[in-house]
């Protein structure tokens, strides 16, 4: 993204004119900003060379995989559907993981038949379907009970938490894998996300490795994902370098002084992706009330539900006239028939003419994959920004068609 006369471009293209060639609102994402994600983060953690598995339930679009795929990662998936996503985009089954939460038998049976690990979530999965395991390579999925992550709906590796099984409950798992004749390969965690405070994941890094010692069976542990990205310029982001740094060095250590050639695996989802993608939206109204003015646009929570669901800021620019005299502050609304369908508050931009595009930053992660068809709205276009070559679109916008499947017959 660039600001060229006034307006913001991808690429070749003004945000006005993407949005003219493949109407609003529209998902678009930067291909040099995935590379530059990924990069970086390979980078941060060169000293443990981990496998680096993308979270794809951050963004779940085929082409958005793919590139990922070139790049060198694997998946995290998080449900069947997910997975025939990323065998679809040619991942081999050794290069996903799954790790659900309250999964049916069909989702194990699926899920085992295509050779896929799962990361086991509670002690009820293996009572009631041990017998699907037997002779399987299996993960657990271990809660640290530590606090993490930037707000309590993020936080995922505390006792109260839903997901995991807690370290007192450890030694009934291995009962029912030894029971069910099952292959423990390895343990895993994911404590939250936005996480910033290192140490938070470093102990309870600790902890999966102090749990490893006693298995020989075990070859890899997975310590999740939850880097934070910058909302807006002055947040904080997660100090790739030094979290990739100090884990490198805590996992080389153990490795070496306990004599085990442990693989480790991270599960990143927004870090990749959230700021290589953006969601424009053509301003439909202006209605001056007497304290604010508000600024009607066509899209809403049921496209990027983050700051209804999360209170997360996403910062928003007038792509069609970046710096305008006409400076204010506005609030910018969805066109849900909802009171909560806030999309910024108390934003100083320049105030915008009705067909003015907007263009709200770090919707790549979490956006399009949480959208929903609320309001029998349709779910927008995306569209691929790569180098100088033309958009390429990479998700049709949906048609009325499309709402059928929401009808009985
Ligand atoms: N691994 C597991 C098992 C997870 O459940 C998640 C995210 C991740 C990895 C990736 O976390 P990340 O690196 O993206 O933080 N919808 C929220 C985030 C919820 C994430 C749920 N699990 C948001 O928009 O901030």
């Amino acid at each position: 993204m660039k600001v060229e006369n006034n307006q913001i471009y991808f690429g070749n293209e003004s945000a006005a004119r993407l949005v003219e060639q493949f109407g609003s609102p529209l998902y678009v994402y930067e291909y040099d900003i995935l590379v530059r994600q990924y990069e970086r983060l390979k980078n941060a953690f060169k000293d443990s060379t981990p496998s680096i598995l993308f979270a794809c339930k951050a963004n779940s679009n085929i082409e958005i995989l793919k590139i990922l795929k070139r790049l060198g990662a694997g998946i995290d998936a998080v449900s069947p559907g997910e997975i025939f996503l990323a065998l679809h985009a040619g991942f081999k089954p050794e290069q996903i993981l799954l790790t659900g939460t309250n999964l049916t038998r069909d989702d194990i049976i699926y899920t085992v038949e295509n050779n896929i690990i799962i990361n086991i979530d509670n002690v009820s999965m293996l009572e009631e379907n041990g017998d699907l395991f037997t002779g399987r390579d299996v993960s657990i999925r271990l809660n640290p009970d530590i606090h993490s992550g930037g707000h309590t709906y993020l936080d995922t590796g505390h006792r109260d938490s839903k997901f995991g099984i807690l370290h007192k409950d450890f030694s009934k798992i291995i009962g029912l894998l030894k029971r069910h004749n099952a292959n423990l390969v390895g343990l895993h965690q994911h404590i939250g996300s936005e996480i910033t405070a290192a140490d938070s994941l470093l102990d309870s890094m600790d902890k999966l490795l102090e749990a490893a010692l006693a298995y020989e069976s075990i070859s890899f542990i997975d310590i999740g994902g939850g880097y934070k990205v910058k909302y807006h310029e002055d947040d904080t982001e997660t100090d790739i370098d030094d979290i990739g740094t100090r884990i490198s060095e805590r996992f080389n250590d153990f490795c070496q002084k306990n004599e085990r050639n442990l693989r480790l695996i991270i599960e990143p989802g927004k870090f990749l992706v959230s700021e290589s993608g953006y969601l424009l939206t053509a301003v439909q109204s202006i209605k001056r009330n007497e304290e604010k003015v508000m600024v009607g646009t066509d899209t809403g929570m049921n496209h990027l539900i983050r700051p209804a669901l999360y209170q997360a800021y996403h910062e928003i620019i007038n792509a069609s006239n970046v710096s305008g005299d006409n400076n204010e502050k506005v609030e910018i609304v969805g066109n849900m028939c909802e009171s909560a369908d806030v999309l910024g508050k108390d934003r100083q931009i320049t105030v915008p003419g009705i067909g003015d595009v907007l263009c709200i930053k770090n919707a790549g992660s979490y956006g399009y994959s949480m959208a929903s068809m609320y309001n029998a709205r349709m779910l927008p276009a995306e569209v691929l920004i790569q180098g100088g070559r033309p958009p390429r679109l990479i998700r049709r916008r949906q048609i009325f068609d499309d709402l059928f499947f929401l009808t009985s017959d």
